[in-house]
């Protein structure tokens, strides 16, 4: 019964070293639980005279009251300890600067997008917008391909469930436009284009932009005004000369590739294709809903990442599809 003080202490000394709360409740039962200590000694009372053992087991009783506040003490402590080490963890410190959200900007093709309608829009090109899902029909017979030209096989198509297709070209929106308008129509439609290609100048996924000027006295001479002076004001210099080059499309007759190059700055002589033109067939005009003996115009097809690499000097367009911010961020 004399070391009742030792056990005390004991008790006190080890709660006292404990500073995981779980521990805590471990130590507690080999001062408190069944087997503990102090359990130990209340089973000796029964052997003891009556006189004794009243006042051993209150002498137990109060070692145990004691041992209960210190462990309660320690409790509350390391609550309290808890408690303080998550509010400093939380602490907001005013002083830091404060995280700012980073402004987007808008992409560099989408700005070119933006310009060609403000240009065409400012000579009188309204503009138009339709589906990227388009059928076989818009997209090439009523543009006069025939069933077998490449341009339908399935190496450049993305073909869709239903007989549907991804367009190929802007072009189909020359027909839905001139199918709901009457002329002279005067547009332009900008938009996403998609064919199976992948390499520094093609894209699976690409955008074009379709011009259609038709009326009953326009000309191959008013593409060649109109194209050159829309060059001149998107790039912002009269320095470039711009080459209509005799190619082949099935919906115009005679039909030009567009090539261009600079004669000063950093691209000075280099050469690149940025549109297909000619002047609209009359099979084509036919499936216009117009009569062809009367009406007469052109129509372009252009890239818009073609003329973006221009502009910006960019090598590769695939750049402009990866979303990378180091290099989306020099257009911002
Ligand atoms: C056409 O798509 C014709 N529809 C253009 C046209 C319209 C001709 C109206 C006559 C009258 P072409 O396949 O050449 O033509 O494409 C036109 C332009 O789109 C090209 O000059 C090029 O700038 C761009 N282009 C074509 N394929 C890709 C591609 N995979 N990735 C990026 N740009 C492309
Ligand atoms: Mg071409």
């Amino acid at each position: 019964m004399e070391d009742l003080e030792r056990v005390v202490a004991d008790a006190e000394a080890a709660f006292g070293a404990i500073t995981d709360p779980v521990e805590l409740e471990h130590v507690k039962a080999r001062f408190l639980g069944k087997a503990g200590v102090l359990s130990e000694a209340s089973k000796g009372l029964g052997r003891m005279a009556p006189e004794q053992r009243k006042e051993a087991g209150q002498r137990i009783n109060a070692a145990k009251g004691r041992v209960e506040a210190a462990l309660a003490a320690r409790r509350e402590a390391l609550a309290h300890e808890a408690l303080e080490a998550r509010l400093r963890e939380e602490a907001v410190d005013v002083t830091l600067p404060g995280r700012k959200r980073g402004l987007g900007s808008i992409h560099p093709v989408i700005r070119t997008w933006q310009r060609v309608e403000e240009i065409f829009g400012s000579i009188g090109f309204d503009v138009a917008d339709g589906p990227e899902i388009e059928t076989d029909w818009f997209n090439f017979t009523a543009l006069n391909q025939p069933e077998n030209h490449p341009a339908r096989s399935m190496h450049d198509t993305f073909y869709v469930e239903g007989g549907y297709l991804l367009r190929t070209h802007t072009s189909p929106m020359q027909v839905r436009y001139a199918r709901m308008h009457e002329p002279p129509l005067k547009v332009i439609a900008p938009g996403r284009t998609y064919r199976v290609d992948s390499d520094a100048t093609h894209s699976p996924m690409f955008h074009q932009v379709e011009g259609l000027w038709i009326g009953e006295d326009i000309s191959f001479a008013d593409l060649k005004g109109v194209y050159t002076d829309f060059l001149r004001q998107f790039f912002e210099t009269d320095d470039l000369v711009v080459r209509f080059r005799p190619s082949f499309f099935p919906f115009t007759e005679p039909s030009a590739e567009i090539d261009m190059a600079f004669e000063s700055g950093p691209l000075k002589g280099r050469w690149l294709e940025i549109s297909g033109s000619g002047q609209v067939h009359p099979a084509v005009i036919r499936n216009f809903g117009l009569d062809p003996e009367r009406y007469i115009g052109f129509a372009f097809g252009s890239g818009l990442e073609r003329l973006t690499m221009l502009r910006y000097g960019v090598d590769d367009l695939r750049l402009f599809f990866e979303g990378d911010l180091r290099f989306l961020r020099q257009f911002a």
